[in-house]
């Protein structure tokens, strides 16, 4: 721990499920609303937010089934300072409520219409009635950051002597500064009462303002998975939990390792997409494009990693293109666990750049179908394409020829066929007929990435005999692919007919 004063151990209240829920287009169902929460709790968060009792009845049935699902975590309601909302929250059978009150002159006069005395008043009177009703009640003052901070200390100091567990203090439009945060609290944190931090990303600082909060002495993060909130969002779990765990050497509680799982589900049930830069969560924060970067990171991934991926739960990924040198296909290959011969490596490294040629970045599936393609070729083919040639067009018939190696002497022949693909598949059928008598039962082909140069996989379904064996093939080019994969599986059905006559030898 380095420096940190705190309350005691740092807590974590979830609200994805309500200020996250506050993103613009996101509305989440009771199913989804329990998918999130049992990962929440399995995280390890304290308190679970789980959205607004008052807000609806749909909301109510989901916040009562979360709260009735018998997690660990505290599960929580927000509620404004009115003895009717409590009624709601208690009907949801929630743990506690995190309960709101205007608090700065902007919001006390235009948004409550009402007076600073007034608002104490009815936190007061609004916290002894939940109280009264058996619920942890965190009094939270909307706005804070923009509050007279003397109000505010009155106003959290009366909710206190009313019964108040906790308080929260809501930089409601993330104006905070880490100077300003670490300031605040070292007045607030004087209260003898522990406080939460919540911090809005309107201008990206809802991070450091959180960690300089829990610094100066807060006891709890407001926080939401992948940052999701109103407008810019909330200050981030992933952000906040790992620079504590990271930076700072503290030992959060949290399930670190579980954080992009969960990051995962939490996009997909709200719609919202993660940005490729999202610290911890996105796309690239792990990925590395290939050359220097890559020197350094197969010496020691330290080199240009500030945490492994695996402490979130995620794996690193070498984006390769035509700059692709042998080092970064050889790491790229090795997060897959596949380790290559020198002669597969030189493989692999010029289909890598050929699609690099083409314009394209080769993706994980990419290079995984490059890869597998290539040790599979690797087993000694018995068919080897030399040439295919394919004539196509609105006015001729699908024509394709090809010049093979079979089993060691060369064969020419040529095909037509309903299409160009068809027609290379015929021509390499008439190639090898009389040596083997193979069916095609099957093809599947698919775009594994976008784009019109996206690389093509083919999957074709072989027979020879009563044999029946799946092959496929990769590239760029969909001639090109489906030759590959039909040549793998004629390869493979040929391999495999020998063996059986083989054995038969030896019986
Ligand atoms: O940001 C905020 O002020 C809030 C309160 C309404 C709790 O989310
Ligand atoms: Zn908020």
């Amino acid at each position: 721990m380095r420096g940190i004063a705190l309350f005691g151990k740092i807590r974590f209240l979830d609200t994805t499920l309500r200020d996250g829920e506050q993103a613009p287009g996101v509305s989440l169902g009771t199913e989804e609303k329990l998918a999130i929460a049992r990962g929440l709790d399995s995280l390890g968060v304290d308190v679970i937010e789980a959205g607004s009792a008052m807000t609806s009845e749909g909301e109510r049935l989901s916040i009562k089934a979360v709260a009735d699902s018998d997690l660990g975590a505290e599960i929580c309601s927000y509620v404004r300072a009115l003895c009717s909302d409590i009624d709601v929250a208690l009907g949801c059978d929630v743990d506690s409520v995190h309960l709101v009150v205007p608090v700065s002159d902007l919001h006390i006069r235009c948004k409550l219409k009402s007076d600073r005395e007034s608002v104490i008043s009815q936190a007061v009177a609004v916290t002894e009635y939940a109280k009264d009703h058996g619920l942890v009640v965190e009094l939270s003052g909307e706005d804070a950051s923009r509050a007279d901070q003397d109000y505010l200390a009155s106003l959290y100091q009366a909710g206190i002597e009313a019964g108040a567990d906790r308080l929260a203090f809501c930089d409601t439009v993330g104006v905070l500064v880490p100077e300003t945060a670490t300031e605040m609290f070292s007045r607030l944190s004087r209260l003898g009462k522990p406080i939460s931090i919540h911090c809005h990303n309107d201008f990206g600082m809802a991070t450091a303002n959180t960690v300089a909060a829990l610094r100066a002495g807060a006891a709890q993060a407001h926080v939401t998975v992948n940052g999701i909130g109103e407008r810019a969002g909330n200050a981030s779990l992933e952000e906040v939990v790992m620079t504590l765990e990271s930076l700072y050497g503290i030992d959060t509680g949290i399930k670190c390792q579980d954080i992009y799982q969960l990051s995962r589900l939490v996009s997909r049930l709200t719609g919202l997409p993660m940005s490729p830069n999202k610290a911890i969560v996105g796309e690239n924060a792990f990925t590395h494009e290939a050359g220097i970067h890559v020197h350094g990171l197969l010496k020691d991934t330290a080199t240009y990693e500030p945490m492994h991926p695996e402490t979130v739960g995620r794996k690193r990924r070498i984006v390769l293109g035509k700059h692709a040198g042998r080092a970064s296909v050889e790491l790229a290959l090795r997060e897959f666990g596949l380790t290559v011969s020198e002669s597969q490596l030189a493989q692999i490294v010029f289909r890598v750049k050929e699609l690099g040629d083409k314009g394209k970045r080769v993706s994980d599936a990419d290079l995984q179908t490059i890869a597998d393609t290539v040790l599979s070729i690797q087993m000694e083919p018995k068919v080897r394409l030399e040439e295919v040639t394919v004539v196509a067009g609105n006015t001729v018939t699908p024509t394709a020829s090809v010049k093979i190696q079979l089993n060691g002497s060369e064969r020419l022949e040529a095909g037509v066929g309903v299409g160009p693909v068809d027609a290379a598949i015929n021509a390499i059928r008439r190639a090898i007929s009389g040596v083997a008598d193979v069916r095609l039962e099957e093809y599947h082909v698919d775009a594994i990435t976008g784009g019109t140069n996206a690389i093509v996989e083919v999957w074709v379904t072989m027979a020879m005999a009563d044999r029946k064996i799946t092959a496929r093939g990769a590239d760029a080019d969909i001639i090109m692919a489906s030759v590959e994969a039909v040549l793998e599986g004629i390869n493979r059905l040929m391999r495999l007919e020998e063996e059986d006559k083989a054995k038969c030898r030896r019986a």
